[in-house]
C-alpha cells in the first residue's frame, strides 16, 4: 500500500510518563484518520514517531509502504508534515518562503509562484505576502507554515492540530485545502482536539487518552455510542406540540419510545435523542409538514468532544489556554449546545 499508514503496538515513555502505551493505527490509502484527544493524550508523540522524528521504545510502523524505523530517510521523502519540516524562514517574505518550498520540491519557477500566490490568498496572507515573516503575528506564522506544508501534495501527509489557534475564516480555508488534497489521493493523519473538525474531515476517528486508543469508528459511530445527538424543534404555536411529539417519537432512538421526547412548554421546544444525522433532519421536517406542524426552528444538536470524552472516560477533556490570540474553538455555538445536552 504505497499511501497507507500502519502502526502496531507503539510504546514511547518519557521518564515515567507513558506518552504512547501500545497504539495501533491503520489509515487506508487515500483516507483521513482523525486522531482525537485532549492535551497530553499522546497525539504529537504519535505523529513524531510516524514521521521519523522520534524513536519509539517498541512497536513498528510502516508509512507509504516503508518501514519507519528501518528507512527513515525514505519515509521522509514521501511525507509532508505541517509544523515541522516546513520551517518558516524569518528573513524571507511570506511569498518567498512558499516559492522556496516549491523550488525545493522541484516545481518549475512559474508553478511555484502560482501555487504560492494561491495559498497566500486562501490563508488571508495576500496583503502581507511581501513583508518578511519576522513581522508576522503568531497566527499569521501558523498560517504560513500550513501553507508551506501544502505547496506540494505528498502521498502521505501529517497535520498536528492544524487549526488550533486559527480563526473561523482561516479554519474554513484550511478545511477546503485539506479536502482538495484528499480528493487528489493524499492519505492524511490529522490530530485535533475538536470532534467537529474530525467530523468534517476524517473518514475514521481514533480517540486517544493517556497514550491509548480508547475508541475507534466513524464520527457517526462514536456519536451514536455517546448518545448525545438530538433533534430540537421549536413549533410555531402551543397547539402543535402534541402533533410534533407524535412525529418525533417515531425518530427516537430504537426502543426508547415516546417517553423520550422531552417538551419544554413555555418555549414550545421539543427534544429527542436520535442517531442518523442530517439526513434524518430532512425526513423529520417533511413529516412535521405532512401533519401540519409549523416550525419556528429545527436543528441537530451533536455531541461535542467533551460529551464523547465524558461518556468514554468519565472525565472531561482538559484543554490548555488557547494559543496565539486568535479564537481557537470551531463552532463556538457547540459550547452552548453541550451545556443543553449534558443535562
Ligand atoms: N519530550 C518530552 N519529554 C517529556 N515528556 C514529554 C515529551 N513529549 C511529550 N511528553 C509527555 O507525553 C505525554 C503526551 O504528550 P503529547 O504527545 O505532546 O500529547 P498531545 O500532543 O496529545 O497533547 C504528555 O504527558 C507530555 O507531557
Ligand atoms: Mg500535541
Amino acid at each position: 500500500m504505497p499511501g497507507a499508514i500502519h502502526a502496531e503496538g507503539l510504546v514511547k515513555t518519557f521518564g515515567d510518563v507513558r506518552a504512547l502505551d501500545g497504539v495501533d493505527l491503520d489509515v487506508p490509502e487515500g483516507t483521513v484518520l482523525g486522531l482525537l484527544g485532549p492535551n497530553g493524550a499522546g497525539k504529537t508523540t504519535a505523529v513524531r514517531v510516524l514521521t521519523t522524528l522520534l524513536q519509539p521504545d517498541s512497536g513498528r510502523a510502516v508509512v507509504a509502504g516503508i518501514d519507519v524505523l528501518g528507512h527513515p530517510t525514505e519515509v521522509r521523502r514521501r511525507i509532508g508534515l505541517s509544523g515541522q519540516f516546513a520551517a518558516v524562514d524569518e528573513y524571507l517574505t511570506g511569498r518567498e518562503n512558499l516559492q522556496m518550498v516549491g523550488q525545493l520540491y522541484q516545481l518549475k519557477a512559474k508553478a511555484a509562484k502560482e501555487r504560492a500566490g494561491e495559498l497566500l490568498e486562501r490563508f488571508g496572507l495576500a496583503d502581507a505576502a511581501d513583508r518578511t515573516a519576522k513581522t508576522y503575528s503568531g497566527g499569521m506564522r501558523r498560517r504560513l507554515d500550513l501553507a508551506a506544508a501544502l505547496v506540494v501534495s505528498p502521498p502521505v501527509m501529517f497535520m498536528d492540530e492544524p487549526t488550533t489557534g486559527l480563526d473561523p475564516r482561516n479554519r474554513q480555508a484550511l478545511w477546503e485545502v485539506i479536502k482538495e488534497l484528499v480528493a487528489g489521493g493524499t492519505t492524511l493523519l490529522l490530530t485535533t482536539q475538536y470532534l467537529e473538525e474530525a467530523d468534517h474531515l476524517a473518514h475514521d476517528i481514533c480517540v486517544v487518552d493517556q497514550g491509548r486508543v480508547i475508541a475507534r469508528g466513524t464520527s457517526d459511530q462514536l456519536k451514536a455510542q455517546t448518545g448525545g445527538e438530538r433533534v430540537e424543534v421549536v413549533v410555531h404555536e402551543p397547539g402543535m406540540i402534541t402533533g410534533a411529539r407524535d412525529v418525533l417519537a417515531r425518530y427516537g432512538l430504537a426502543g426508547t419510545g415516546r417517553g423520550e421526547v422531552s417538551v419544554e412548554d413555555h418555549t414550545r421546544k421539543l427534544t429527542v435523542p436520535v442517531t442518523g444525522g442530517a439526513k434524518l433532519l430532512a425526513e423529520v421536517i417533511r413529516d412535521l409538514d405532512a401533519v401540519g406542524v409549523e416550525i419556528d426552528d429545527i436543528g441537530l444538536r451533536r455531541p461535542t468532544l467533551d460529551d464523547v470524552f465524558i461518556s468514554l472516560t468519565g472525565h472531561a477533556a482538559e484543554r490548555e489556554a488557547e494559543e496565539n490570540g486568535e479564537s481557537a474553538r470551531p463552532g463556538g455555538g457547540d459550547r452552548t449546545h453541550t451545556k443543553d445536552v449534558a443535562k
